[in-house]
């Protein structure tokens, strides 16, 4: 067939082009539509960065309102959703239920669902809203609360807060600390290109599947361990070194030895081979909060010591391995309250302008073609069948 090359993982392999963000992984830069993380962090909104990455420049006061307040309007899920979450067992993990939540929207939402510009728009603002209200409402369930309504014309962060966090009157004092860690963190999430979870929105897209089925593989993608997964693995891995009883040194020990197939989790990353800059704002704001919050200050100290030993370790310099976005994450979300099945739902929160965002440009470039990659056939050669009885 004339195929002479493969690349395992996509190594060097670009599926297209994009106009939405980038990295250079070596200076460990990122941009979202060339504004830089740094700046975004501290000065943008996660509806902000939305438009920006969906639209490609950041909206005026009056656009961004409009966005604002159209998610708002759209936080109600249909009861049949509601009925849905509930019939899945109590410690279903999160991730499971909300891949098969989003793509069932699709079902309630039939006039949301073509690729014509009204209708992409409007599945646009219900996926921004429906599946913050999903993952709220997630988040109630892994508690043990009931379901309430969401409110209309609600901050989005404040909104997701309440729905989830609230007692059953529905009331929440949110902590401004809290509140603006969490709009950073999901501004931090919002994108970052071909990843695994964003290159399976597209691929399935290619298909002209519609955007909730897209984006529903991109959750499965994004659930694995080695991608958003990591941020739930890198607490727990936390906790079993001091379950274990190991030190640090030990710990890396073993992830060196690679015998038991221990990662160090949070760390490595196919493109970042500097610090990752999001796992750098993570950290500082983890500093901040934790300071301000209290609470897990000793697992905090474990793990800027995990930091500082690979960092100076021979395995981890030679191979560039630094803290990605996951390292610290885990326990942020955990001193602002979240349990831990939800840590990986908060980075699909975050990460849902992205998807939507690579949709929409996938779509709209008519160089766009079924994904469809090839394989070098490694089987057998012909052979004749043989009769059962006779193998
Ligand atoms: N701990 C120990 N060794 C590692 C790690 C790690 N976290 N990451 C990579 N290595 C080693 C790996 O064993 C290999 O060594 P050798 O050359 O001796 O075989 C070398 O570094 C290259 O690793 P790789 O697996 O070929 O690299 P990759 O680009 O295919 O994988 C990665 C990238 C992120 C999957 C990997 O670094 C990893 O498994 N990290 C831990 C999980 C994690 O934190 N994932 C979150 C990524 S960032 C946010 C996101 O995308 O969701």
């Amino acid at each position: 067939t004339g195929l002479v090359t493969v690349d395992p993982g996509f190594m060097n392999t670009a599926a297209c082009e994009s106009s939405i963000t980038y990295i250079d992984g070596d200076a460990g830069i990122l941009r979202y539509r060339g504004y830089p993380i740094e700046q975004l962090a501290e000065k943008s909104t996660f509806l902000e960065v939305a438009y920006l990455l969906i639209h490609g420049e950041l909206p005026s006061d009056e656009l961004l309102n409009a966005l604002n307040n159209r998610v708002a309007r759209h936080m109600h899920v249909h009861e049949g959703i509601k009925s849905f979450l509930e019939a899945f067992p109590r410690d279903a993990h999160p991730m499971a239920v909300l891949a098969g939540a989003t793509s069932a929207l699709s079902t309630f939402y039939p006039e949301s669902v073509g690729r014509d510009e009204p209708e992409i728009e409007l599945a646009t603002v219900q996926l921004l809203a429906k599946t913050a209200t999903v993952i709220a409402y997630l988040q109630r369930r892994v508690t043990g609360g009931e379901l309430i309504e969401p409110r209309k014309g609600g901050a989005y962060v404040d909104e997701f807060m309440r729905i989830g966090f609230s007692g059953a009157d529905g009331e929440l004092d949110i902590d401004p600390t809290i509140r603006r860690a969490l709009d950073l963190l999901l501004i931090l999430h919002a994108d970052h290109e071909q990843n695994c979870s964003t290159s399976t929105v597209r691929i399935v897209g290619s298909s002209q599947a519609n955007i909730y089925a897209a984006v529903s593989a991109g959750i499965g993608a994004l659930s694995g361990p080695l991608h958003g997964g990591a941020n739930e693995a890198a607490l727990s891995m936390f906790d079993k070194i001091k379950a274990d009883g190991d030190t640090v040194e030990q710990f890396v020990a073993k992830v060196k030895d690679k015998a038991e197939g221990a990662r160090l989790m949070g760390f490595g990353h196919r493109v970042y081979k500097s610090y990752d800059p999001r796992g750098a704002v993570v950290k500082n704001v983890a500093n901040s909060v934790l300071s301000e919050l209290g609470g897990n200050d000793e697992t905090f100290q474990m793990a800027q010591e995990l930091e500082e030993i690979a960092l100076s370790d021979e395995y981890f310099i030679e191979r560039k391995l630094y803290p990605n976005v996951d390292f610290y994450t885990g326990l942020l979300y955990s001193a602002m309250g979240f349990p831990r099945q939800m840590f990986t739902p908060l980075f699909a929160l975050g990460r849902m302008p992205g998807w939507i965002a690579h949709y929409r440009e996938m779509m709209d470039d008519p160089r766009t073609k079924i994904g469809r990659p090839r394989q070098i056939y490694t089987g057998e050669v012909e052979r004749d069948y043989v009769a059962i009885d006779q193998r």
